[in-house]
């Protein structure tokens, strides 16, 4: 959890260089501000949660960089976690939490989120999710398994049940008085102490966030007396992801460059089953496929085609007992050593043998969706390949989502919270946006202050930059940067290749920090700024962790320490 540190140590860090007003500039009349009580950046589960349970008392705006439904929480799969299932125990959750997390998490934190999660689930019942039923009287909701969990615990609405939550989220928030949706509103960076008039040495606070408007292409002020990061992941970082397009850490990197504790960064999770496909990149294949007892396979050699055996041969009980279901840092690590030891470029995920009406039951809309692409996954095996799938680290939150700066909170995969630990359980993420998503609207509402008045904040200063002549600095600097930290800081890492990955960091941020100090923004050059503080973030804990623990494996140090401690990085005192 965060210890929060005194206003005088967070108040030592640089305010942002390309926003330093020009004194004829901070006399603009203030047109471009908007003011509300709160404003949540993030239009997904956990920025929707926020938002629902505030809006009572609150005027709320929820900014969103594109359409309000574009988050990962609506590409969710699989289901929410709970304990509901007769005999299932808290306890078994908690442990097999930690046991995934191998032992970084806090067990605090888990505690709080597995003893919520039931209250959380009906909270989205009553909302209108329809969840699987159950298939006796004793079981509300139809249960399935996934990797990790020792009991079948994941409420499900088919296979698509993220887009299922975000719909009943969103259409709760629309109706809503209180609640302006902001969709199309790129948060760039979060006013601070340092972006107040007269006000340059105060104590760091957040009170607010400068915006892009991709309407009309201005910056934008949105003035608030309390801040919710919600801006979810950054496994875009990496060259394959099952994520969106937008999952590129923008709040982690606002967080740090306003002055924030990030932590764990180095545990990036990679899910076992994304489709491989030659044009389409980032559809998953849900952990429950593997749950309700599907096999990963090699593909069939030459020789054995040419002897009519066509269906593969199973290995993960060359890696785990627990075969398929092994959680999937094992998991993700058994197929890339075989993809690499047997040079493929993919490996088979076999759900035929569980017969044609099962898996249409079951998964609908992967079953539909491979129909389209050519495959038939009722008679034949779907191609999978492990991708860059979720963020353990984050900004550090306390058990009420409290940052380390006054006026900011944040939820959901933005953050480290300390439920994780090195990796993530399946099905935990979604549980935990909801019941934090909860957890920071109580504590705003608790030391809610009627009188403080926000302060007048600079207007954006363009007086000195100029409209991009060569985008493709842009382009090309993300391809890069996602190449090498596929390359260099993937499921399995060496000194070597992290001191390599340092190096080209090294140059990106400075190369990128010119261009944007020279141009105007633009959706592209935000995000590139973000992904480039992200991938430094990311490579800095990776060298400092000298063991192999849950998602972060290194050949130079394969073992375990004995003291489980978090990789915590401070823009007090990190040197650049
Ligand atoms: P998101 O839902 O990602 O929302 C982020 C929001 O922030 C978006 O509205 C975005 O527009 C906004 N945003 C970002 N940057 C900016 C900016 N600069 N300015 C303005 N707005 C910004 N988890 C589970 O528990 N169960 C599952 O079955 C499951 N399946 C998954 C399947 C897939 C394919 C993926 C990708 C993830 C899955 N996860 C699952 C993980 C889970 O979906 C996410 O961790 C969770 O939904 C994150 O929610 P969030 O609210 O934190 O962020
Ligand atoms: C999946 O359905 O495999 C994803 C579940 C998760 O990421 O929690």
């Amino acid at each position: 959890m965060a210890e929060r540190p005194t206003p005088e140590a967070r108040n030592k860090a640089e305010p942002e260089a390309h926003n330093k007003a020009a004194p004829e500039a901070r006399n603009k009349a203030p047109a471009d501000a908007r003011s509300f009580d709160i404003v949540i950046i993030g239009s997904g589960a956990a920025g929707l949660t926020a938002a629902l349970n505030l809006a009572e008392r609150f005027t709320v705006a929820v900014l969103a960089k594109g359409d309000v439904s574009a988050g990962s929480t609506a590409w969710a799969q699989g289901g929410i976690a709970a304990v509901l299932e007769p005999g299932d125990t808290y306890e078994s959750h908690i442990d097999d939490t930690m046991v995934a997390g191998a032992g970084l998490n806090h067990r605090a934190t888990v505690e709080f989120v597995v003893e919520n999660a039931a209250h959380a689930i009906d909270r989205l019942a009553d909302l209108g999710v329809p969840f699987n039923p159950g298939e006796s009287v004793s079981e509300r909701w139809h249960l399935t398994r996934e990797g990790g969990h020792s009991h079948r615990r994941i409420v499900h609405v088919d296979d698509a049940t993220g887009w299922a939550v975000q719909q009943a989220l969103q259409k709760a928030a629309a109706a809503h008085p209180n609640i302006t949706l902001v969709p199309g509103m790129v948060a760039l960076d979060l006013i601070t102490s340092a972006h107040v008039e007269g006000e340059r040495f105060a104590a760091r606070a957040v009170h607010g966030v400068y915006a892009f408007d991709t309407a009309s292409r201005q910056v934008q002020r949105y003035v608030a007396k309390a801040v919710v990061l919600a801006t979810g992941g950054a496994s875009r970082v990496y060259q394959y992801s099952t994520n969106p397009d937008g999952s590129t850490g923008d709040g982690i990197a606002m967080a740090w460059r306003a002055g924030c504790r990030v932590s764990n960064m180095e545990f990036n999770q990679f899910h076992p089953t994304c489709l491989f496909h030659p044009t389409v990149k980032n559809f998953l294949i849900t952990e429950a496929c593997r749950g309700e007892g599907g096999h990963l396979k090699l593909p069939p050699s030459a020789s054995e085609v040419a002897r009519g055996l066509n269906s593969g041969t199973r290995f993960m009980a060359h890696y785990d007992d627990r075969l398929e279901l092994a959680p999937r840092d094992v998991v993700a690590r058994a197929i890339d050593a075989e993809m690499k030891r047997l040079g493929l470029d993919h490996v088979l995920l076999d759900i035929s043998h569980l017969g044609a009406d099962f898996v249409t039951q079951h998964f609908p809309m992967i079953h539909a969706r491979l129909l389209e692409l050519g495959i038939d996954c009722t008679v034949e095996p779907i191609p999978v390949v492990p991708a860059a799938h979720y963020s353990c680290g984050g900004v550090m939150v306390d058990l009420a989502g409290r940052t380390d700066l006054a006026g900011l909170w944040a939820a959901g995969e933005v953050t480290q919270s300390g439920l994780h630990g090195a990796n993530r359980l399946a099905s935990n993420s979604i549980l935990e946006c909801l019941v934090f998503g909860q957890a920071v609207a109580d504590d705003i509402a608790a030391h809610w202050d009627p009188a403080a008045a926000p302060p007048a904040i600079r207007p954006w200063d363009e007086s000195r930059v100029t409209d991009s002549d060569e985008e493709i600095v842009v382009a090309h600097n993300w391809d890069e940067l996602r190449r090498f930290m596929w390359d260099y800081v993937g499921i399995v890492r060496t000194d070597k290749r992290l001191e390599r990955a340092a190096h080209r960091v090294k140059l990106l941020r400075k190369e990128v920090a010119d261009y944007y100090g020279n141009f105007r923004v633009t959706p592209d050059l935000i995000e590139l700024r973000n992904l480039v503080t992200v991938a430094d973030l990311i490579v800095r804990s990776a060298r400092a962790r000298k063991e192999s623990r849950g998602l972060h494996y290194t050949t130079d140090y394969p073992r375990l320490t004995a003291v489980a401690q978090d990789t915590v990085l401070d823009p007090v005192t990190t040197r650049n």
